[in-house]
Parts: structure tokens; sequence; C-alpha cells
């Protein structure tokens, strides 16, 4: 069970490492807090030893309420805990959810066709997965040709080439997602061994590593067995649907078909009977990251444990806005 101490208690701390199945998640400031409620199933917190940053106590008392009363969250102050902490652990052991993202996951675009949409939507959820979780994030890139990660984020970047050739070179974080961009051109040059060695090392180091890749591509071997899922990309155009069966066969059990930039009642009657995991909107503006694609691909391959994590997020955003507006209703 994870439990999270907010507090600065040692007997807590104490009392809790000598029980079985127990792990903790220490924090103390109203970020913190906020960000690991939606992953344990007991909170141990004192709010006095509560550092209110970003946000005021309030929000966090919002959230532990919303909590135990859609999961049955258990919480307490560490004073009633250390009077009966069996019987805590008990109750909170009756919690639902308290998900967990996995430690590790893979996931890859992939397409025969250009211009599907494996670029935005692979950079819009590794943004959107930074923005809502700030664990490391992992973007790569195989290409041929010229890099589409430095066109899209008119960055200065390290490429492939000079990262794995130069230990001592770091890629560039982009909003929270590290970017290995390619310069095929050099790469080509090199035994795919090479490569294979630094992704793993790259990717054993990010929480969620996701891949941006034309099909086929002579490097992607390197990471092929890393792969927990492919998405292949399609748009709602007969070739492109074609191309993707043909695909999502090739690369077996783990590939789903995602359909990208749906717009209307035509796309579908094309798409009628068609077997797919996931429809995705035409958006406008989708070169503002805002997340909408991100989200809902987050959700498609984290299921609920994402759920809950957006869930929390959501729910912090509109009390924001509502104790802002109630701010501003006050002054003359
Ligand atoms: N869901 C979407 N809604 C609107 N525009 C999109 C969407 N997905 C992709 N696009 C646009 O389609 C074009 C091709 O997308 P891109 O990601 O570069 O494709 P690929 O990487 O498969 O070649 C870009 O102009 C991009 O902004
Ligand atoms: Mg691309």
């Amino acid at each position: 069970m994870k439990v999270l101490v907010a507090s600065k208690s040692v007997s807590v701390f104490e009392t809790l490492r000598a029980m079985p199945d127990v792990e903790i998640e220490p924090a103390l400031t109203t970020e913190e807090i906020a960000k690991i409620i939606p992953s344990v199933q007991l909170v141990l917190i004192d709010f006095e030893d509560v550092v209110e940053y970003p946000y005021d106590i309030g929000m966090i008392q919002a959230l532990l309420a919303e909590a135990q009363e859609k999961r049955g969250l258990a919480w307490a102050r560490s004073k009633d805990f250390l009077v009966d902490p069996e019987d805590w652990l008990q109750q909170a052991s009756r919690a639902r959810g308290g998900r967990k993202l996995p430690d590790k996951l893979t996931v890859a675009f992939a397409a025969y066709s250009g211009g599907v949409g494996k670029t935005t939507l692979a950079l819009d959820m590794a943004l959107h997965f930074a923005r809502r979780i700030e664990r490391p994030v992992l973007l790569l890139e195989f290409v041929y040709g010229t890099s589409a990660l430095t066109a899209l984020t008119g960055l200065e970047m390290p490429f492939l080439y000079d990262l794995t050739s130069n230990i001592d070179l770091q890629p560039a974080v982009f909003r929270g997602v590290t970017l290995v961009p390619m310069d095929y051109e050099n790469c080509r040059l090199l035994p795919p061994e090479e490569f294979g060695k630094y992704y793993k090392r790259q990717v054993a180091n990010h929480v969620l590593t996701v891949v941006d890749t034309t099909w086929p591509h002579g490097l992607v071997r390197a990471i092929q067995d890393e792969v927990d899922q492919w998405l292949v990309v399609a748009t709602p155009r007969l070739d492109a649907v074609e191309n993707a069966k043909k695909l999502q066969l090739e690369l077996g059990a783990k590939a789903t078909i995602v359909f990208n930039q749906k717009r209307g009642a035509e796309d579908s009657l094309a798409l009628a009977g068609m077997e797919r995991g996931l429809d995705l909107p035409y958006i406008n503006r989708v070169d503002e990251w805002r997340g909408k694609l991100g989200g809902k691909l987050l959700n498609f391959v984290y299921g609920s444990a994402w759920r809950e994590y957006d869930k929390s997020e959501n729910f912090i955003t509109a009390l924001g806005r509502r104790l802002t507006h109630r701010r501003s209703a006050r002054q003359p």
C-alpha cells in the first residue's frame, strides 16, 4: 500500500517503516502533495507542517475531501494515526484506486504514410505527460532527411550522432521533455548497435518513452524490442487505412490503429466497420500543444491509472479558477 506522509513526525515514519507492504511517499509542499494524492490509499498529514506552495492549504483539504468521497481515500493527522496505526491501514486498504502508473512504458507511433500526424501526436503526448506528471519523459525520432523535431520546436539542440559519441553531452529538454533528434546523414555511417546502447540507457532513465518513426526505418531495430505498444497512425483516407492495416499485421499483437484528423460524418462513413483502438479529432491550432490529443492518447495507453491523475489535476485547475474569481469579485 502507498502512503503519503506530509508531516515532520519521526514517529509516523518509524511506525510505517516497521509495517509490512507499506511504501512511503514523503511530500511537504502543496504542489507535491496534490500530485501524489491520486496514487495513494492513505494520507497522513499535519497541516501545520505543510508548505503552502503554490496552492494554499484549502486546496489540499478540498482534494482530500473529494478523494475520500469518490474513492474512499483514508486520511488522518499523525497524532490520530499513531493511536491505532493498524486500524488506519485496514481502513485504507478498502480505498478504491490509488493506482500507480507503470515505472516504464515505451510507446511508438509508426506509419508507412507521411503527413498522418505521427510527430504531432508523439510531441503532444510527451508534452502533456510532462505537464501533468513532471516525471522524466523522452521523445525519440527516426527520420530520413531533416529532423521534424527541430523544425517543430525551433530549438538548436544536439543531435543523435553527437549524443552517442560524446558522453558529456546532454540532450535538450523542451518543456520537461527530453528530445533526441536524428541527423540521419551522420547516423547512417555508424553500426545500429552503437545507437542501441545509447537508446537503452536513455529509455532506462525515463518513465515514459515516446517514439516517432517513419516505417520502415533502418535504425529503429535498435529499440524495437523495447516497445510495449505500437500505435499505427492513419488518417481517414482509403490509402492510409490500407497502409495502416498492412503495418498493423506486420507489427503483430502489440500494434493498434489510431485514426487521426477525423473531421465529420463523411469520415465516419469511410471508416465504418474498420477496426481501430482510438479516434482522434481534427483540431485547429494543433501546434499550440495544449494536450487535447496527448490527453486522449495517455488515457488510451495508461487506462484508469491516467484518469485519476488527470482528474485531480482538472480539479485543482477548476478550484483555482473558482478561488481567483472569488478574489477578483471582492475587488471594488
Ligand atoms: N489531429 C490533428 N488535427 C489537426 N491537424 C493535425 C492533426 N494531426 C496532425 N495534424 C497536422 O498534419 C500535418 C502532418 O502532421 P505530422 O505530425 O507532421 O505528420 P507525420 O509526422 O506523420 O509526417 C501537420 O501540419 C500537422 O499540424
Ligand atoms: Mg513526422
